[in-house]
Parts: C-alpha cells; structure tokens; sequence
C-alpha cells in the first residue's frame, strides 16, 4: 500500500514538473497522466491487488492526486494562453503616433468655385438652372435672339461652324429661346455653360469660355426688378459696399439694353490701378427681353415682359481672385491651381 501511494505520489510530482516546462504541452500531459492508457489510470487498474481495507485509502488519494493534476493543467493552459496571447498583441502592435502618409486631395478649379457662388446666389432667389447644347443651331443662336443672317451683331460673335446651320454656340443665350418655347411665364432661369468664338488666344481672350445666363419673364416684370436682382448679386458676390451702374448700351435681343458695372471692390469707386483709374468695372450685360424675341418664343409680348442678363464666368474669377491672365484659367499648372 505504501507502494501505491509513493507511486501515486510521484505521478502528482512528474505531471507538475512537466507542466513546468517552457514548451510544456498541458494537451500531451492530460493524455500521458490521465487518458485512458495514462499512468493514473493504470495505478487504478492496479487497485485489484489491494486489500479491501486498503482501497477506500488509496482510491481517495488517487482522487486528488487526479484533481490536483487537472487543475494545474488547466491553470498552466490560461497561462500559456495568456503568454500566447501577450506576444501575439505585442508583434502586431500599432504605432498610433506615427504621422500618417499624406496624400493629395483634390479641390475645385477657380471657375467652378465662381460658378457654383453665382449658382448658389440664384438658386437662393429662386431660380432654376437650364442647360442647353453647346453645339447649337443657328437659329437659337442667332435668330430667335433677333439677330438675322448679315446682321453686324454677328461680327463680333463670330464662332465655329459645323454647317451653315449648326455652329459651336457664341453665348448663353439661345437657353432663354430654348426655354421659353417650352415653358410658360412665369420663368426664372439661370444657364451656365461653355461658349465658343473665333478669337485668338491672349490674356482677356480665349476661343472657349464660360458664360452665366440670366432669364426671368413674367406679367409685370420691369427695369426695376432686374436692377434689383444685379444689385443683391453684386453685393453678395463682390461685398455689402459694392453699388451698381447701368449704362445704356445695345444687344438685339433686348431692349433697352445695357452695360452694368460694379463699384470697384479694391478702391470702393475711387479709381485705382485695380479699375485703371474708372472707379467702375464692367461685369455684364443686361436689359428688358425684346418683344420680338418673345413672341418669336411664343409668349405674347402685351402680356408678358422680362429681362435678361448675361456675365463671363472668367471675368468674374480674374476680378474676384485677382488674376491677370486667363491662360492661367486653362493650362492646369498645379502651382496656380493649387492656390484656391
Ligand atoms: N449674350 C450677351 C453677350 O454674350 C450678353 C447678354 C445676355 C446681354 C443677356 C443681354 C442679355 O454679349
């Protein structure tokens, strides 16, 4: 009996000291001590040659020695885990301090910035945005707009023919024809869009670029209302200060027409470098919708009138961010371009 129990003994004493090991396998252990072929379990086998008396004994420390074993194994089983676990965390560890990599992030042209200010003013009053073709015909380009065939007005509108009727369009404006022929008064339209002339590349000129188109028709409307609405746009656009002039002027396709300047937003009306001594910058023009045009749309005239206005968007971001040349608008130099 002494036998069993220092037998019994020294399998509690051999399972701890393995599970001791730095690469013990607490797995292997479990099998080699308590499986079915384990050294424990052919101790108990070996119980059959005990007295009666002596069973109950030997039966009970052979309990907890089982007890024992399985509780260091599982104690050794966290810790290992743990230890495993530790080092896992430690190789994949993160410096949430090292700067990050930068990349670039794009922006908007200057001319998208100013078309979309103007946009926003507009919306905001109440307008809605129409588009039109950039490859326009003739007719909207030009006749609808009371400019017929020979008219001198063509001259200094002269564009890109694609036939004698189609051409690249020179303005905006046969958006106005092209919506009042579909829609009925009341109409309040803003277009911006591409346009083309036949005009050699310098710093105020280029065959391509961007006019902003304004057309409001209604009963009732008059000089006062279009007054109004450049007025508030010139002011949320160029500054709280600035004032409007009109000066007359001729389009064919409005009448009375007119040149409309801002107070310049460098000197205040002074006269400065910035206005080449004027006080006034021209910005757009402007005046009341032809009847002709309008009953060529097919709004009658003695019920209906409107006005219309049209700006270059190049103009306004020259004037607004102060550049002298609009080339610079076009030649995608990241190093203009990345100043706005
Ligand atoms: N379309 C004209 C231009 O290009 C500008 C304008 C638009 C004038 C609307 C009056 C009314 O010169």
């Amino acid at each position: 009996m002494n036998d069993m129990k220092e037998l019994l003994q020294g399998i509690l004493a051999d399972a701890l000291d393995q599970l001791k090991a730095d690469d013990a396998q607490p797995d292997q252990i479990r099998v080699r001590f308590l499986g079915k072929k384990g050294d424990l379990t052919a101790v108990l086998r070996g119980m059959g040659s005990l007295s009666p008396e002596e069973r109950p004994a030997i039966g009970q420390l052979a309990n907890e020695v089982r007890t024992q074993i399985e509780n260091a194994i599982e104690k050794r089983q966290t810790e290992l885990n743990d230890k495993k676990l530790k080092s896992k965390l430690l190789a994949e560890r993160v410096d949430v301090t090292v700067p990050g990599e930068e990349f670039a992030v794009g922006h908007q042209h200057p001319l998208t910035l100013v078309r979309r200010e103007l946009e926003d003013i507009f919306l905001g009053l109440g307008f809605s945005i129409a588009e039109g073709p950039e490859v326009e015909y003739d007719y909207y380009n030009f006749q609808a707009l009371n400019i017929p065939e020979n008219h001198p007005a063509r001259d200094t509108q002269d564009t890109f023919y694609i036939t004698d009727k189609i051409l690249l369009r020179s303005q905006t404006s046969p958006v106005q024809a092209r919506v009042m022929e579909k829609q009925k008064p009341p109409i309040r339209i803003i277009s911006p869009g591409r346009v083309y002339r036949s005009d050699d590349v310098d710093a105020t000129h280029s065959p391509l670029f961007h006019q902003f188109e304004g057309l409001v028709v209604d009963k009732g409307i008059t000089m006062g209302d279009l007054k109004g609405v450049l007025e508030l746009f010139a002011k949320t656009m160029f500054g709280e200060e600035t004032r409007i002039r009109f000066r007359p002027h001729h389009f064919p396709f409005t009448e009375p027409s007119a040149e409309v300047d801002v107070s310049c937003f460098a000197c205040g009306g002074k006269g400065c470098r910035f206005c080449k001594g004027e006080g006034w910058i021209e910005i757009l023009g402007a005046g009341m919708v032809h009847p002709k045009v309008l009953s060529g749309c097919g709004i009658d005239p003695r019920e209906y009138s409107g006005f219309a206005f049209g700006l270059g968007i190049e103009r306004i971001a020259l004037l607004k961010y102060h550049i002298d040349d609009m080339r610079l608008l076009y030649e995608n130099d990241m190093r203009f371009l990345g100043q706005f």
